[in-house]
């Protein structure tokens, strides 16, 4: 009997071990971190350009790269998410981003270079906490896929553009960022000096 009670336990304690990992694994799989390419530590502070190497991330995938400080996300749109932006327009604060900060070469709308590649500042414009990456369809939330904030629940969409009605002010901010070839992209180095 003693004996079924430990076992029990221990049963019980294996299986919170394996929630958490996998839970773990899953945001791993989600948000990996790129950082064979970054510089050292001290040049990072100093706000150094970090390189990414966007050839690997999978359509509908985000990595995310530090800089500044800072989380960037990379997201390597599909056809589909692409084809919401222009059904988000009446739902958005700044669709055109006129308010919100990004570099002039970058698309008001797609706010990105090309089409395929975001490149975001992963800090909510409320108080700046890391939106989650939800790229999935909710017919039933009437949700096309996109950013969540869970602190106050600000809502963008998969351009970084703040819905209406939520406490963030402006869209996520676009970093100054250029390609340094197909695959490579550099954040913290504008498009026209490179
Ligand atoms: S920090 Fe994102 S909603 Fe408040």
């Amino acid at each position: 009997m003693s004996n079924d009670g430990v076992n029990q336990g221990r049963r019980r304690f294996l299986t919170g071990a394996t929630c958490v990992v996998g839970a773990a694994g899953v945001v791993g799989a989600a948000v990996p971190f790129v950082g064979s390419w970054n510089p050292s530590a001290k040049a990072k502070a100093a706000g150094a350009p970090v390189k990414a190497n966007i050839g690997k991330i999978d359509p509908g995938q985000m990595i995310t790269v530090e800089w500044r400080g800072k989380p960037v996300y990379i997201v390597r749109r599909t056809e589909e998410a692409l084809a919401t932006l222009s059904q988000m327009t009446d739902r958005l604060r700044d669709p055109e981003s006129t308010k919100s900060t990004q570099p002039s070469y970058v698309d008001p709308v797609y706010r990105s270079i090309k089409p395929e590649y975001l490149v975001l500042v992963g800090l909510c414009t409320h108080l700046g906490c890391a939106p989650m990456y939800q790229p999935e369809v909710r017919p039933a939330d009437n949700w096309l896929g996109g950013f969540f904030c869970p602190c106050h629940g600000s809502k963008f969409d998969l351009a970084g553009r703040v819905f209406q009605g939520v406490p963030a002010p402006l869209n996520l901010v676009v970093p100054p960022y250029t390609y340094v070839s197909d695959t490579v992209i550099e954040i913290g180095v504008d498009q026209e000096a490179a």
